[in-house]
């Protein structure tokens, strides 16, 4: 079985390469990523020398560099995880999200069909979905939940989810979906909340709450996401989507205060400043249809925030050279590009 791994370098991608070597001896892997800000070689490095593991730089929406990595490969499955991701950027620029996260899809779905490859994964966002209200905590995202989006991410991530639906219907492509909740863990690029804020608070530096923290979002450890994906191409019926989630909501204020907590550092240090712009207020998973496909989270959020602190605290070498941004020069140093 050889399967593609796009977007590998960042941060889930590179959890599930990981994952996936480990799982799997008998499986060969390429991973393609363009190296964007957000992508980080030093993630996946342990993992180059095997012989079963392949990095290719490039990105998705380069239909001569795909296609030709298609022909030569012949992949069974694509997973794809390349996507721009942050949401805060997406509302800056919105113009790459659109490139990368709609039109490398299609380029990426046409190499599938051309070379037909039997499974294209495509890893999505409960997003999708929009926002529940807070007080209506009976109310979850079910996969027949209407998309209704408020980003530019998210409208990115839902249109391209339904060009995958479009590809199936009319290309019979065989494909599927997952949506999951936000994910924390290891090689967490610390743009993102819960980094972020670890960090901040191990430097005693303010930590930047957006609103007034009411917002709430549905935790999953990375590890868990990773093992979910690999059991729906495996497992996962075709042409289907799945939601993935724990049921592991927290605000965010009340996530900063675990994080504190656990640091031994004064509350004090939470900083109150402007909302976000279309703020989403929840986000809740129903993980019915997953979990009756066998899947099974290993962690809840009490575990899986000590293991991430853990690893912040034991990979502050990996943080520091992403803060100072001397990851960037990866490729420089080991290939002298
Ligand atoms: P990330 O930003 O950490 O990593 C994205 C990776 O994709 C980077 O390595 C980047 O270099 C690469 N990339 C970006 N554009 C590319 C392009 N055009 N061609 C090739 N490579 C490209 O993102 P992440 O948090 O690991 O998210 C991975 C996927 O999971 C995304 O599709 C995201 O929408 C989805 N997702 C993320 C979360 C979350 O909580 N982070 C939750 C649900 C779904
Ligand atoms: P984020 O990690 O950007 O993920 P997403 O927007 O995709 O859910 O943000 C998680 C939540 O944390 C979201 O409600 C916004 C909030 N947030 C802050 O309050 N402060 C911050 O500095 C960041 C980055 C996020």
């Amino acid at each position: 079985m050889k399967i593609l791994i796009t977007g590998g370098a960042g941060f889930i991608g590179g959890n599930f390469i990981h994952y996936m070597l480990n799982k799997y001896n008998d499986y060969s892997f390429v991973c393609l990523d363009a190296l964007t800000y957000a992508g980080n070689m030093e993630t996946i490095e342990t993992l180059l020398n095997k012989v079963n593991f392949k990095f290719v730089k490039g990105n998705i929406c380069d239909k001569d560099l795909v296609f030709n990595l298609f022909e030569k490969e012949q992949f069974d499955i694509v997973v794809n995880f390349a996507a721009e991701s942050h949401v805060d950027r997406s509302i800056e620029n919105p113009r790459i999200f659109l490139e990368s996260n709609i039109l490398g899809v299609q380029v990426l779905m046409d190499a599938c069909l051309k070379y037909k490859v039997k499974r294209y994964h495509q890893v999505s966002t409960d997003e999708v979905y929009g926002d529940l209200p807070l007080e209506r905590i009976d109310l979850f995202f079910t996969e027949d939940s209407p998309i209704k989006t408020s980003s530019p991410y998210s409208a990115s991530k839902a249109s391209a989810d339904l060009l995958v639906l479009a590809y199936s219907k009319t290309f019979n492509l065989p494909m599927t979906i997952s949506r999951c909740s936000n994910n924390y863990g290891p090689y967490h690029f610390p743009e993102k909340l819960i980094p972020l804020m670890i960090n901040k608070a191990l430097n005693n530096e303010q930590l930047p709450v957006y609103g007034n923290g009411s917002n709430v979002r549905d935790w999953l450890y990375v590890e868990d996401h990773c093992s979910a994906i690999d059991l729906i191409i495996h497992k996962g019926n075709i042409g289907e989507i799945y939601n993935i989630g724990g049921h592991n909501e927290k605000s965010n204020l009340d996530v900063v205060k675990i994080i504190l907590k656990l640091l031994n550092k004064d509350e004090s240090l939470i900083s109150y400043v402007k909302d976000r712009p279309g703020h989403d207020l929840r986000y809740a998973i129903d993980p019915t249809k997953i979990l009756r496909l066998g899947w099974e989270p290993k962690h809840n959020f009490e575990t899986g925030i000590q293991e991430t602190i853990k690893w912040n605290l034991e990979h502050d070498d990996w943080i520091r050279r992403v803060q100072s941004g001397e990851y960037l020069k990866w490729m420089e140093r080991q290939y002298k590009w």
